[in-house]
């Protein structure tokens, strides 16, 4: 039986499949539809200028040569632009901090989603994740992924564990809320995962209505939350179609090197194609430029081209390269609690703000 999905395992950085060899300093032809990251010429690149630190990376440095049509979406009549520019060569907003809320749930659903790997979505759903409920959200993760990053990635040793996100989706009248943890972060839990998942994605084929599974499944839990974030592994599968169905919005984190927007027409393609057949209300929240290094004309020239690309749709907030996101993985925490006032803290926090402010969370 042949899927009418893209086939999981499609990690377009790692793939074995050979393309065809390409002259190093040639830029790669892309399909139509996909923008290309680079000019085809030698044109230069509209500069940006040299951001000292990666808090200035973050926070943003001047660039008068920034077009005024590209003012983020949100920011027309509501939100205050800043003085100056930030990463993405357009008017920086300031973003609020948001109000308490004053009750919680229903939550809207986000899924961290880019086929290609490494490129920040564990990082991302923690981060924000721990940012959203620094600001009073509830927040549930939940481990899509059976490598098990994000469970790791949070202190929970979730080869132990009997019930994860595998028993969730395959064992029928288990419940959501016997299968979440909490984690050492108030207001944030999560839903493990463990290898035992890259069983379901062979098992939910022959499932009835196999692609809503999660959603079916996390329906009894989205009113204790007001934001739901799902981590997605690097694969365009069956797993990830489900983390889709169930997701109000998707959320694109994009590494800022050379061939970042390469696979991001199929990422496109996959969401439009569940967006016609099983969730007409599925929105691309934006996409997140992330391991961005402000001292480099390399990171500079790609978060230009995205934002040509892409427009309103790129976040004006980007994540700096710091080697403090690994150091919290490895001590199993939030950069927001193991390195609270760290630059990389706090490009995560005032992500959280400019969600809540685009009105893609509570
Ligand atoms: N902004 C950053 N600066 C430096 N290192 C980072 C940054 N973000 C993530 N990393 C590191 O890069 C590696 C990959 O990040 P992460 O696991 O979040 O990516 P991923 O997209 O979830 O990967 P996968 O597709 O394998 O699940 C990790 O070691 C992480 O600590
Ligand atoms: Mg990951």
């Amino acid at each position: 039986m042949t899927s009418e999905y893209p086939q999981p395992a499609t990690d377009t950085s790692t793939s074995t499949a050979a393309p065809a060899p390409q002259p190093v300093a040639q830029p790669v032809v892309q399909p139509v539809e996909e923008p290309s990251p680079w000019p085809s010429s030698t044109a230069p690149v509209p500069a940006v200028p040299r951001a000292e630190t990666a808090h200035d990376a973050v926070h943003g440095a001047a660039d008068e040569a920034a077009p005024e049509a590209r003012e983020g979406r949100a920011v027309q009549g509501q939100i205050e632009l800043g003085p100056q520019n930030g990463p993405t060569g357009r008017p920086m907003p300031v973003f609020p901090v948001p109000a308490p809320l004053e009750q919680h749930g229903p939550a809207r659903v986000i899924s961290m989603c880019n086929q290609k790997g490494g490129v920040g979505k564990t990082t991302t759903t923690i981060n924000l994740g721990a940012a959203l409920a620094e600001y009073g959200r509830r927040v549930l993760l939940v481990d899509f992924d059976p490598q098990g990053a994000l469970s790791a990635g949070l202190g929970i040793n979730s080869h132990e564990l009997d019930k994860t996100v595998y028993q969730l989706l395959m064992e029928r009248g288990t419940d959501v809320r016997e299968v979440i943890r909490e984690t050492a972060v108030e207001g944030l839990d999560l839903l493990p995962a463990n290898i035992d998942l890259s069983a379901a994605e062979v098992q939910l084929v022959g499932e009835v209505a196999r692609e809503s599974v999660l959603a079916r499944a996390l329906r009894p839990a989205l009113d204790d939350y007001d934001v739901v974030l799902i981590d997605c592994q690097p694969s365009l599968g069956l797993l990830t179609v489900n983390a889709l169905t169930a997701s109000h919005g998707v959320l694109i984190p994009l590494e800022c090197e050379f061939f970042a927007l390469r696979g991001v027409a199929l990422l496109v393609e996959t969401i439009e194609k569940v967006q016609e057949r099983l969730n007409p209300a599925l929105e691309v929240d934006g996409i997140l430029a992330t391991m961005f290094d402000g001292r480099t004309l390399h990171s500079r020239e790609v978060v230009n081209r995205v934002v040509d690309a892409f427009g309103d749709d790129v976040f004006h907030t980007v994540i700096g390269r710091t080697v403090k996101f690994p150091d919290a993985t490895v001590a199993a925490e939030p950069i927001t609690s193991y390195a609270t006032n760290h630059p990389g803290a706090e490009a995560y926090r005032q992500l959280a703000r400019e969600l809540v402010a685009r009105g893609d969370a509570a």
